[in-house]
């Protein structure tokens, strides 16, 4: 398989991540924000994101893994902690890639509820809505897409293709 056709072109990434950072901000009360992003997928969206909001935040980051290199989620979500940085009493706006099943994010949220934030909102570049599994939605949502797997933009496919600048659909 290979990077098939652009679905996002990285221009339409750009403007709707700059409106999603308005809304972000819009929303998102004064006081410490602290931004945790998803590795790796999230990384790039994170960081255009992150520039775009234009306010002082602190960084962490978890590290999710559910898929043993297929397109399938394998079901089982290993997520590592070890860098969330200082989450209680602050301000948590968590940056995935995409929202498939659930099951990660679901994990993520408890994980960071379980050390006392004052809040915890989601932005989701991606949400595939058809593939929920388990009841979870993202505050803030680029764009939603049928049941197709995408690459590029950080997203990958058994670690490939995650450097394009576009996001793409996989195919032959
Ligand atoms: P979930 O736990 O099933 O919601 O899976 C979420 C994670 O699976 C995302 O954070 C991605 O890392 C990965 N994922 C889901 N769909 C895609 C896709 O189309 N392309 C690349 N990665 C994906
Ligand atoms: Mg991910």
């Amino acid at each position: 398989m290979s990077a098939g056709k652009i679905v996002f072109t990285q221009d339409r990434i750009r403007r709707r991540t700059e409106e999603i950072a308005r809304e972000i901000a819009g929303a998102i009360p004064g006081g410490d924000l602290h931004v945790i992003v998803t590795l790796k997928g999230a990384l790039f969206f994170a960081v255009d994101l992150i520039r775009a909001l234009g306010r002082e935040a602190t960084l962490g980051f978890i590290t999710a893994s559910s898929y043993g290199g297929g397109t399938e989620s394998s079901g089982e979500v290993d997520l590592r902690t070890e860098d969330i940085g200082e989450v209680a009493g602050r301000h948590v706006l968590i940056v995935e890639d995409i929202i498939d099943t659930g099951r990660t994010l679901k994990i993520a949220v408890a994980a960071i509820q379980s050390l006392g934030p004052a809040s915890v909102r989601t932005a989701a570049l991606i949400d595939k809505p058809s593939r929920r599994e388990v009841e979870i939605d993202a505050e803030f949502t680029g764009f939603r897409v049928d049941d197709i797997f995408l690459v590029g933009y950080g997203l990958d496919c058994d670690q490939e293709y995650r450097t394009l600048p576009d996001i793409r659909s996989l195919g032959p």
